[in-house]
């Protein structure tokens, strides 16, 4: 009998890669394992879970006027998979669906693993049909299988996947634009991904996985950046998300200024462990105004 892998009928998968291989034993242990440990109770009570519906509202003198009023529905790291069935996810597609805002915008982590399985979910964020359009950028998890699947799977159904790159739309006559960059570790990594997007024409708003990214948006003097990743570190002070897990991030939870420029840190819908402590899942629904600088939420 030959040992040569390719005299056999049965297909080769291709290797994964270390990051992926990795992410999986990282898996294995937070998820699986804690929620063995506890007999499956971890796991229960984090799928019965539902999404809070947030409501912010963010003026800036660097937000177009002709702008004003515009609604984001900001939703980021399902991390589909695991933790994170169909049923689960639709209860955040649900809740887009009943605040109706003008445009989507998906910071990433679209999927926490493999990315088959994951189009009945990019099939029902575009059957969402927000009038302004559906609009996602990729985070780090959507790369440990294959970005371009991701990508693709999302581009077929539909949503506009930003990679380093801007698109304008029409908003009540007038121009918004709208860029997103790909994944990018490090302030340096994502200073030349934004500025990359940026050669297109300066965007109104950006969606950067990395909040990271902000300190190159400002100094562009982007009025708005979106960004997710950090899940607020899912374990957070009562009352004080600021203070929380994600020592990696200086900007980790909600709303960051420089100047006049902001950053609205979404703490995401998914999870990399099955527990949120202080930390809920959220749907956030920013409210954009040109005025005097402030914000306000419920
Ligand atoms: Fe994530």
């Amino acid at each position: 009998m030959s040992n040569n892998p390719a005299d056999s009928d049965q297909p080769i998968k291709p290797r994964r890669s270390l990051k992926f291989r990795k992410a999986k034993m990282r898996h294995v242990v937070f998820t699986v394992g804690a929620n063995r440990l506890t007999g499956g109770w971890l796991g229960r009570r984090h799928q019965n879970e539902r999404p809070l519906t947030r409501h912010i509202e963010i003026s800036t003198p660097a937000w177009p006027e002709e702008h004003d009023g515009l609604r984001i529905g900001h939703v980021s790291d399902f991390h589909f998979g695991d933790l994170m069935s169909l049923d689960k996810a639709m209860l955040t597609v649900e809740a887009l669906k009943n605040e109706a805002p003008d445009l989507i915008c998906n910071t990433g982590d679209l999927v926490d693993l493999e990315w088959s399985g994951v189009e009945p979910l990019v099939q029902a964020f575009a059957e969402l049909a927000p009038p302004l359009g559906n609009f996602m950028v990729l985070g780090n998890h959507d790369e440990l299988d294959s970005a371009e699947e991701v990508a693709r799977v999302a581009s077929e159904a539909g949503l506009h996947v930003l990679r380093d790159q801007s698109m304008s739309i029409d908003h009540q006559g007038s121009t918004l634009r709208i860029g997103g960059v790909d994944w990018a570790r490090t302030p340096g990594q994502c200073r030349d991904r934004i500025n990359a997007m940026n050669r297109d024409g300066r965007p109104d708003l950006l969606l950067c996985h990395n909040p990271k990214g902000f300190d190159q948006a400002a100094s562009l003097g982007i009025p708005l950046t979106l960004s997710g990743h950090t899940h607020g570190g899912q374990i957070a002070r009562r009352n004080k998300p600021h203070a929380n897990m994600a020592f990696a991030h200086k900007r980790s939870a909600g709303l960051y200024e420089i100047n006049d420029c902001r950053l609205f840190v979404t703490v995401g819908v998914g999870a990399w462990f099955p527990l949120r402590m202080n930390c809920p899942a959220e749907v956030v629904i920013i409210t954009m105004r040109h005025g005097p600088a402030s914000a306000s939420h419920d």
